[in-house]
């Protein structure tokens, strides 16, 4: 069976012949596979759940949980049921609160690590520091970690927001969303030094980047040196999908795909190795699938 929505006897007219290559950490993250056990689970002991946004950002795992009943709702207001599950990327406490004062059960799926960072976030604004979250503060998991800090902070991935700051504060932390690139996590730190050096400041940097993605990372960019060509398989929401295939695009042509389907047969004229890598909410049976169509395409 093939997965490929091209014409493949077309292609195969033209006799390509590579190799194909998949990065050494693929597939589900341990926070995705735990969140999707959480939600299966719960489904099939109250036949349907109701998910507070996507729980992953992956369309095709969103789809395939609809099937077992899972349903989501934007907004709290939406919520019809006495029970609803929050994402993997955590909420804000103000957001708990307003679920909790509706009569509403939470069933969490946070990973240990976003919990991580919103805890870090919490205590350098309870101990006095202005916090700056290096991240998109329209992505829910920045919105989370945003809630424990208040106005005593600001997300932002562009050091001249800290620059134009009425007042520059004194006392400065400065934490990652989890999915953020390391590298680039790094250079953003060393400028927010460099901007907040005055007389008596303090500035506390804490690694909050997940281990799991900093792996990934650096076994998609260690492949990336190595072939002709990279296909980045996972969701266009997902902001760790969007990352790897934006390093991995600074080494060699690369392109993010969600499913097999999307893979244009022009991409591999000339290419004697393809390397497949993958965001942490994409599952094992998409990056197969990708694989099996690469297979086809080769010959
Ligand atoms: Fe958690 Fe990292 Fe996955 S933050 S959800 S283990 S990508």
């Amino acid at each position: 069976m093939s997965f490929c929505h091209r014409d493949i006897a077309r292609v195969a007219r033209k006799q390509m012949k590579f190799e194909i290559e998949r990065a050494k950490r693929t597939g589900f993250c341990f926070g995705v596979k735990r969140a999707i056990d959480i939600v299966t689970r719960a489904a099939n002991e109250n036949g349907h759940v109701e998910t507070l946004g996507a729980v992953v950002h992956n369309e095709q795992v969103m789809q395939k949980l609809e099937k077992t009943g899972v349903s989501t709702v934007k907004e709290i207001d939406d919520i019809k049921g006495k029970l609803v599950i929050t994402s993997s990327h955590g909420v804000s406490p103000e957001v708990e609160e307003k679920i909790r004062a509706s009569g509403i059960e939470i069933v969490s799926t946070i990973c240990s690590d976003v919990r991580r960072a919103q805890m870090a976030a919490k205590r350098l604004a309870d101990e006095g520091y202005f916090v700056i979250v290096y991240g998109d503060g329209n992505h829910p998991e920045v919105k989370g970690i945003m809630g424990w800090v208040k106005d005593k902070g600001l997300a932002t991935t562009n050091e001249k927001d800290i620059a134009d700051l009425a007042i520059r504060p004194k006392r400065i932390g400065v934490l990652s969303q989890t999915t953020q690139a390391a590298t680039e996590y790094a250079v953003f730190a060393q400028k927010v030094v460099a901007l907040s050096l005055q007389r008596d400041a303090e500035i506390r940097i804490l690694d909050t980047i997940c281990h799991d993605l900093r792996d990934r990372q650096a076994t998609t960019l260690e492949l990336a040196r190595r072939v002709d060509l990279m296909l980045v398989v996972g969701g266009r929401h997902s902001a760790n999908t969007n990352h790897l295939a934006n390093l991995s695009s600074k080494i060699v042509n690369t392109h993010l795909i969600e499913t097999a389907t999307e893979i244009n047969p022009d991409w591999l004229e000339g290419c004697r190795r393809v390397g497949v890598a993958s965001g942490s909410s994409t599952a094992e049976e998409t990056i197969a699938e990708v694989i099996t169509c690469l297979k086809d395409l080769s010959g």
